[in-house]
């Protein structure tokens, strides 16, 4: 893997990714804040060397560099996922990218569905920590000690200084923003009924199908990590309607001012 990233980050460089600060992984619901960067370059995923290929039709993946709120970014508009058949390694590559490239923190977004019924749909969950329900691990391959700790430390792999940040800066703008536990399930079916049950049982308020092995990665690599979901649809196991994916992109638009705005200010903040 080693020879393969020094060919992807060479790439990179040359095209002008030139020592970013911070990562951000957008989600389904934050497509937006591109519309506030100054964008320096961009390129399509299925141009650059070693990166696995975009498939869902409405992520539009293509990486991106450029200037937010004074910062120098890099962003991935598009996320690989487990249930479109690539590797927790796959996956996770561009994170290990990002690191080489030169981040220190790294921003990541999603949608996820409320366990928690006290959350409601089109509210926000700030990440406080995770359950990895993916039966596998991101670091579970040979080598993996050339890049960093294999028995990485994972009691505390979301960055607290940046979630009192966002708590803040949630207050100061008035925006509802939970707080509370994601887990990651392969998807790409919906959860049952007695899944549902069993996820609100082991302590998850929210579940959704990626950012557990990216942030896995990030700890593993060192990096500062702070993850918020939008909260799409209630998982309320006796009262469960069909979900309709077209409602849980709808959901996720009507949060993704709020999300830009706490996205902008933290970035503002570091
Ligand atoms: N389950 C899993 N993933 C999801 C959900 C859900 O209910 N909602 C949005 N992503």
């Amino acid at each position: 893997m080693i020879k393969q990233i020094t060919e992807t980050v060479d790439y990179l460089k040359e095209k002008g990714f030139d020592n970013p600060e911070i990562g951000i992984i957008l989600g389904t619901g934050l497509g937006q804040l591109i519309d506030e960067i100054e964008i320096i370059k961009q390129v399509s995923y299925n141009h650059i060397p070693n990166f696995p290929t975009a498939t869902v039709e409405f992520h539009k993946g293509r990486l991106i560099y450029g200037i937010l709120e004074g910062k120098k970014v890099i962003v991935m508009q598009g996320r690989f996922h487990l249930y479109e058949g690539y590797t927790l390694q796959d996956i996770t590559y561009p994170v290990r990218i990002m690191e080489k490239l030169g981040i220190k923190t790294l921003l990541v977004s999603n949608a996820a569905g409320a366990i928690n019924l006290d959350f409601k749909k089109g509210e926000l969950m700030l990440i406080e920590d995770h359950i990895n329900l993916q039966g596998s691990s991101p670091l579970a391959f040979k080598g993996v000690e050339l890049l960093g700790e294999r028995f990485t430390d994972m009691s505390a792999p979301y960055d607290e200084t940046i979630n009192n940040t966002f708590k803040s800066i949630a207050k100061k703008n008035k925006i509802k923003l939970h707080e509370g536990v994601y887990s990651s399930v392969v998807g790409p079916q919906l959860e049952t009924k007695a899944e549902y049950r069993m996820l609100k049982i082991i302590g998850a308020d929210a579940v959704g199908m990626s950012t557990v092995p990216e942030v896995i990665v990030a700890n593993h690599l060192k990096l500062k990590v702070a993850a918020v979901s939008v909260l799409t649809d209630e998982c309320d196991p006796d009262n469960l309607e069909p979900v309709n994916i077209a409602d849980i992109i709808a959901n996720a638009a009507k949060a993704e001012p709020d999300m830009i705005i706490l996205f902008k200010e933290l970035i503002k903040s570091i």
